[in-house]
């Protein structure tokens, strides 16, 4: 099967499947501008933490090409701050965004004497780094973390911390996907993930392509599932990680980790240390993300509610506690995280 890109720089357009339509359609989408890349992000085109670094990334190496080449090092600057901002605002939660933004702009602080085309082209290519080294870090989470999947086990995974969420490989599912090449006979179960099924539209897709097998559940099946010794473990990613290991991932990781402890599963975060926030202390001072209440009312642009207020939080805080161990391309973390993650700083804008 022809393998899918997230997302490719491709002559000075970003090209993004758009996500909203899979399984049923593969389309791409064709970003000229950067404000055409942040709307991307914003409704959820690309998602995914890993995916989103990506996206901003590109989305500024798009912004730096609309200055003149004979303009000052200060004009692009200037220019730069108004494209980083117009970015960050896209999503508040994946920290992945706030930290590609800060490498794109560490670069342009760091070639002041260079001339602005030069600048320009350089910024281009990390926006490409930052993408294939997204690559070859899920590869290596998937080594390390494979090594905690046992064979003939069941893993149960929520919302698509896939290819779909990074460069192509995945984090969760870069585990799985490891865990499966080197032949261990596994197979998963993903988690529909409501409201916009990101585990029944994206992580099945994946998964079926590849071959792995995957059954599907409801969010209120996972007490089942886990009760009946269904599951052998759960693997799933993050979107920020505060520097005492509490991490935000999809709505709904939250209970599964209580599941998970209750039943005695050990429960694995899978993500690269670009997802560290070292200036974070816990998930308190995480920012929630809340989307639009029509998630939640609308199915296929239909009502399925009764018109009542509705919350709509998109991430919750797995705390520490419940998090076995944190499986980065850096090597296994475990707790105490507030030791083991002491080193990582976040780089910002
Ligand atoms: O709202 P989304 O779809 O961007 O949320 C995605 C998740 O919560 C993923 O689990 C997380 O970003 C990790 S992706 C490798």
């Amino acid at each position: 099967m022809e393998p899918f890109r997230t997302i490719e720089w491709k002559n000075k357009r970003v090209l993004i499947i758009d996500q909203r339509k899979l399984p049923v359609e593969e389309i791409y989408i064709e970003c000229a501008t950067f404000e055409q890349v942040a709307e991307c992000i914003r409704n959820l085109v690309i998602r995914g933490a890993p995916a989103i670094g990506i996206a901003a990334a590109m989305g500024m190496a798009l912004g730096a090409l609309e200055i003149g080449n004979n303009c000052s090092y200060e004009k692009l600057k200037e220019h730069m701050k108004k494209v980083s901002q117009h970015i960050a605002l896209t999503r508040p939660t994946a920290v992945n965004l706030f930290w590609a933004i800060g490498r794109m702009n560490d670069l342009i602080s760091e070639c002041r004497e260079k001339r602005v085309e030069e600048i320009k082209n350089l910024l281009v290519t990390e926006a490409i780094n930052i993408q294939e080294e997204d690559l070859r870090t899920c590869m290596q989470i998937g080594e390390n973390g494979s090594e905690l999947i046992e064979d003939s086990s069941v893993i149960l995974t929520h919302c698509n911390a896939g290819g779909l969420a990074t460069a192509g490989y995945g984090t969760a599912l870069g585990v799985i996907r490891s865990a499966f090449r080197k032949g261990k006979n596994i197979s998963v179960i993903s988690s529909e993930t409501r409201p916009i099924l990101q585990g029944a539209r994206l992580t099945t897709w994946e998964l079926e392509r590849e071959g792995i097998p995957v059954r599907l559940i409801t969010d209120s099946m996972a007490g089942y599932v886990m009760s009946r010794g269904i599951v052998n473990s759960v693997v799933v990613g993050a979107d920020r990680v505060a520097s005492n290991g509490d991490t935000a991932n999809k709505i709904g990781t939250y209970p599964l980790s209580i599941l998970a402890k209750h039943h005695g599963i050990p429960f694995y975060v899978a993500a690269p240390t670009s997802t560290i926030d070292g200036e974070c202390l816990s998930g308190e001072e995480i920012t929630i993300e809340q989307r639009n209440p029509e998630e939640v009312t609308h199915m296929n642009g239909k009502r399925i509610s009764a018109a009542v207020e509705v919350l709509n939080p998109a991430f919750d805080i797995t705390p520490a506690e419940n998090i076995e161990c944190l499986i980065t391309e850096a090597g296994l973390f475990r707790k105490p995280y507030s030791e083991s993650l002491g080193k990582f700083k976040r780089k910002d804008q």
